[in-house]
Parts: C-alpha cells; structure tokens; sequence
C-alpha cells in the first residue's frame, strides 16, 4: 500500500478511476487501470515503487522519454507568461514555433493550423482539402486510424468504425487498399505486384470522380507498422497530382523521428498537401496537434472564407512546450539516433523470429516496430481477430503484455500485434531488457500455434 498526495491508496485510486472514469476502446467490465505516481526518461511508477520501461511511449507519444526538464521549463515559463490568449492575436511563441516548422516539416508546407490532438487536425484537414477543392470524397485506406470523432472516425478503415455507424458513417468517405506487403490486401507478392495497391487507389479516383483527398498514414501505426515499399509514396503523389486530389499525410504517430527522419514521409521525397500530426510534437506533454497545408492552398483562403476554428487553436500553453520539444530534438540529434538504434532494435526483434513460432512478421523503420504474432505462418491467420476485440474476448496479445509487465516491461499490444515505439532517448540495455520479456512472454503465443 503506497501513501499519495490524496489521502487514498493505490487500490482505492484505481477503483475510483475504474467507477467514475470511462476507459476508452474497451468494455468497461474488467478494467482494473493500474495507478501510475511517477515517470522518468524510459520508465514509469506504479503506486507501489514497480518501475516499467516504457517500450511504446504510452501511445507512442512521449518521444523525448518522460520528464525533460526542458520542455518542463518551456510549460513553467509560459504560465508565467500568457497562459492563454485567443486565436486572433499574434503571440511570440505561435511566430516562434512557425519559424521553427519551416525548418523541420516537408518542404513546402507553409501555413499552419493549431489543434489540440491528432483527430481534430485531422478534421481540419478534410474541411480544408473540400473546402480548397470544392471537392467532397475523403479516399481513406482500410488498415488506418484517423482519429475518434466524427469525421476522423468516419475517415479510420479499422474495425473501431463499426460500433458506431451508420451515424458515423464518413460521408463522402470510401476506402481503398492499404499497402501490406507482409499480408497484400489485394493478394499480390512484391515487387513482382508492381505496386497495384497504389495503382488500385488510382481507378477508384477515376471511377469515383468528385475526390478531393487522400489521407493516408505514411507508415501505418497502431494497425501494424506497415511500412510501404520505396515506389509507393513516388506513385501515390503522381497519381494524386493526375487526377487533382489532395495528397494528405497523417503523420500523426509517425512524425518527430519516430522512422528515422523527422517525417516518415521524408524517406521517399514526397511533399503531401497537407501534413497532419499531433503527439510527439510536444512529446505528448500537453495536447497539441497541427495542420500544415502549402502554399497554394493557403493563398486559396485570401479570398475564400476560412471556415474553421477553436478556442484553443495555437494556444500559447500547447506552443510553447513545441517549440522546447523540437530544440531538444536537434540539441540530443534524436533523429539520426532513431535510425541507429532502429538498427539495433530491429536486429533484435528479427531474432526472436528465429525462437519463437508465432511470431510471423518482424517490420520496422527508425524506433518504430511491429510484431506480427500468426496461428501459422504459412496461412498467416493471426491470433485473434477484429470481432474478438469487440466481443470483448480475451486477446493473446494482451496475455503476452500482462506478462511482460509482471518483468516491468509495458508494451502496446493490438489484436495479434504489438507496435513497439520506445522514446527516442532509449539506451541499447533497455532494448535488451525488453528482449528478454519478449523471449519469456512470447512462450503464451508460441503454445497457441498450430502443431
Ligand atoms: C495516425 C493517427 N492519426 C490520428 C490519431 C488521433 O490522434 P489523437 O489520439 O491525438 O486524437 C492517431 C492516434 O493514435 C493516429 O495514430
């Protein structure tokens, strides 16, 4: 039993927050939130002293690793300064941090729109590509994640769609194939596919008519790291630019390093129309997001009426930590450290491919990896399916990342995958610590393969 700053235990903390707080994308029943009290470079504190190393970065978020006393600093500083000012004015740190985006985002992204998460930048993004096209469609992909809101989960291809349509049925929203070179949605092998994913999207636009964005994730995230091949970003924006779509990138979870460079996108020289991304923009430690359009679409709105807005857009609380969070990016070179570590966690992962049977897939790129677990590796039939998390059944994957924590590792785990996105900050004993739980946990999966 631990003492708190509050006069209750642990336990009654958890079981306060279990009645009177809803947990999120679960059943309620069996929701048993562990109390956390304290957090530090790659690892957390639960009420009673147990430390975790943080292999995920909460929701793959917390890039810098937790308490950075600079961008502390930067939050301290500004409530002192301007807590809060409203939208219309102009302030220090929205010129600041602007400044600053010219320098790291894409090329050529150059107006910017403030949000508080990566879902409503991601409504400001279908709001501005229709606005700026005078286009309706949104062409999303199956296995993506947009956000939770109307719009954003309209726009998500995953399962956490389903509970709530039709009345969050997207409008105007149609899905095409995502690229899954380790499982092809279209039932190609690469390269000898010659991309056809890509090539898919393309007469689904023709035959559609009326698109005016495509929204993708560059490297999709919480649905299983999928990393495209090097012509698909080059043919995406050649078919977009063809047809007079947008090309929008949700660089949401895969921005700020995460990959290896400060957006996935970069890998594959592509410039999207609008770039939208949120979490390890502040390094997760106060809500904000970002939508950044280019240059033609921001002259659009000279004389076209902005239609969009927030209390909170560019809040100076939110900017301020943004701008500590990308100095101390550059100060620590975290992006070059993603790729030499990526390189370490990768060869890593790979190998316990080599031990364990249930592992089917091992993809990455930077400090962002998955784990793909199968009932076979021939078939590839994951462990669990979609409606086993909706029906609320028991996961194995979440079996497996019980066990990791009883070793102090805490993993993200997601139908038969776990996304494996330390901080940024991690050190190579840390990734062998969280080696280690893998080779003893993954023992659960391995005995739910097929003999
Ligand atoms: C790719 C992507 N887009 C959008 C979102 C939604 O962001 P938020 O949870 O900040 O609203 C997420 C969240 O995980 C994401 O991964």
């Amino acid at each position: 039993m631990s003492t708190t700053p509050t006069s209750l235990t642990s336990h009654e903390i958890s079981e306060s927050t279990r009645k009177l707080n809803y947990g999120t994308w679960r059943y309620q029943k069996g929701w048993n939130p562990l109390h956390i009290v304290d957090a530090e470079g790659c690892f957390f504190v639960d009420g009673n002293g147990k430390r975790y190393l943080d292999l995920s970065s909460q929701l793959m978020c917390v890039n810098l690793g937790h308490k950075n006393a600079a961008v502390i600093h930067a939050i301290e500083a500004q409530a002192r300064t301007l807590p809060y000012i409203a939208p219309p004015y102009a302030t220090d740190v929205r010129a600041e941090l602007s400044q600053l985006l010219l320098e790291v985002l894409p090329k050529g992204l150059e107006k910017f729109f403030f949000t508080t998460s990566g879902t409503d930048a991601n409504e400001a993004a279908f709001k501005i590509a229709r606005l700026f096209t005078g286009k309706s469609k949104i062409l999303a992909r199956y296995r993506s994640y947009h956000g939770s809101t109307m719009a954003s989960i309209g726009a998500t291809g995953e399962f956490r769609r389903w509970p709530v349509e039709p009345s969050a049925k997207g409008q105007g929203v149609i899905f095409g194939p995502e690229v899954n070179c380790y499982k092809c949605p279209i039932g190609h092998t690469y390269p000898q596919c010659e991309i056809a994913c890509a090539d898919y999207l393309d007469h689904m636009i023709e035959n559609e008519s009326d698109v005016a964005a495509v929204v993708v994730e560059p490297v999709v995230g919480t649905n299983g790291v999928l990393v495209p091949p090097p012509e698909y970003f080059p043919r995406l924006r050649r078919i977009c630019d063809r047809r007079g779509v947008l090309l929008i990138a949700d660089e949401v979870m895969s921005g700020w390093g995460r990959t290896g460079k400060w957006f996935a996108v970069d890998h594959w020289n592509v410039q999207p129309d609008i770039l939208v991304t949120a979490k390890g923009i502040t390094s997760a430690y106060v809500p904000l997001g970002l939508c950044a359009t280019t240059k033609r679409i921001a002259d659009h709105f000279e004389d076209h009426f902005f239609a969009h807005g927030h209390t909170y857009e560019a809040h100076p609380m939110t900017l301020a930590p943004a701008i500590a969070t990308i100095r101390e990016m550059q100060r620590l070179n975290l992006v070059d450290r993603s790729r030499e570590l990526g390189a370490y966690l990768g060869g890593k992962l790979s190998s316990l491919k080599e031990r364990h049977p249930s592992v089917g897939d091992v993809r990455g790129l930077g400090l962002f990896w998955a784990i793909e677990l199968v009932k076979n590796r021939t078939t590839k039939e994951p462990l669990n399916a979609k409606e086993d998390k909706l029906q609320g059944k028991p996961l194995i994957v979440d079996k497996v990342a019980a066990e990791m924590m009883k070793a102090g590792v805490s993993v993200n785990a997601w139908l038969s995958h776990f996304v494996i996105a330390p901080p940024l900050i991690i050190e190579k004993a840390e990734i062998d610590l969280a080696i280690a739980a893998f080779d003893q946990a993954l023992s659960i999966a391995d005995s739910c393969v097929e003999q």
